[in-house]
């Protein structure tokens, strides 16, 4: 098992427009303990990718779920695009900070970070990619005989290592083997607190990804509501209903632009979600004109980071 992409299916669907996933179980450990139990030469990889975006889009916001060995070193390296990395499960350094779950890190386009030193019980993360067109971007030229990109990013994976010159923002790491954070160039770092918001991309950039949380009381009753570009909403914690479905931690919705969500009402302990807006447009959460000024709906909109009513 080198890198196992999975192609995501909808686990359970209804209403058109709108897919749930689910992540899948194991954890750090991988689906059915497979990144775990591996004998793999640098230890297995495995990973499924989901797509906020149409396939016939120039581009789409990607969310790949990885899951990595043990003590796995992936080696500074670069996207062509911004990216947030989220631990979900286990600890991952990145550069010189030992990341665990909730932690967030989010870098530029371009800007060299790492190495990845994957925690001595293994990680599962997400990285972000804010543009998958651009995700690609590559590793310096003396990483080009790496034992684990020689390896797991050798002739058998579907994606092998590029390895080019360093951009110039990241010149200076020549020789070096770590990224202390407090020197990559743009780095943020933070932790999902509740209701935290990121720019992916220049804030004055409309095609910008958004990642923003959002955590619902108990019972909170969300009217149905559109937005005007994709999005994609992980149940980080807790749980709630759409419609007629229940959704709990792991959880995955991706929503088309348009597409008509039906209520969602909170469960007994609430639920924390992590929002990826495929661009800048949408962020917005437009409700009816109509519900404004329901009572029973004020906690929700009070809750919602940009509420619009149309
Ligand atoms: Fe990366």
């Amino acid at each position: 098992m080198i890198m196992t992409p999975v192609e995501p299916k909808a686990v359970r669907d209804g209403i058109p427009g709108l897919t749930i996933n689910r992540l899948r179980p194991g954890g750090k450990d991988g689906p059915d303990g497979i990144v775990r139990d591996s004998d793999q030469l640098s230890g297995a990889a495995w990973f499924e990718n989901f797509f906020v975006g149409g396939p016939d889009d120039p581009w789409r916001l990607a969310i790949p779920d990885v899951r990595m060995a043990r003590n796995q070193l992936w080696p500074m390296h670069w996207h062509d695009c911004w990216i947030a990395v989220i631990v979900l499960d286990g600890l991952c350094m990145v550069g010189d900070w030992w990341m665990e779950r909730g932690d967030v890190l989010i870098t530029p386009a371009k800007v060299e970070y790492g190495p990845l030193l994957v925690g001595p019980k293994g990680c599962q993360l997400l990285e972000i990619f804010a543009q998958d067109i651009l995700s690609g971007g590559g590793y310096a030229p003396e990483y080009r005989d790496h034992p684990t990109l020689e390896y797991l990013q050798g002739k058998k994976s579907i994606a092998p290592a590029a390895f080019l010159p360093r951009p110039d923002i990241s010149a200076s790491n020549a020789g070096r083997q770590t990224t202390p954070l407090k020197e990559v160039p743009g780095v943020l770092t933070g932790h999902l607190s509740g209701n935290g918001r990121w720019d992916l991309g220049e804030a004055s950039d409309p095609d910008r990804g958004v990642m923003l949380e959002t955590t619902f009381a108990a019972g909170t009753v969300i009217p149905s509501h559109r937005h005007n570009d994709w999005r994609g909403v992980l149940v980080f914690d807790g749980s709630m209903r759409v419609g007629d479905t229940s959704l709990t931690q792991d959880d995955l919705l991706v929503i088309e632009p348009g597409t008509e969500v039906p209520q969602l009402v909170a469960g007994s302990e609430g639920v924390h979600l992590l929002s990826f807006a495929k661009t800048a447009a949408a962020e917005p959460t437009i409700f009816s004109l109509a519900d404004r000024d329901e009572p029973r709906y004020q906690t929700a909109f009070a809750t919602v980071r940009e509420a619009a009513f149309e």
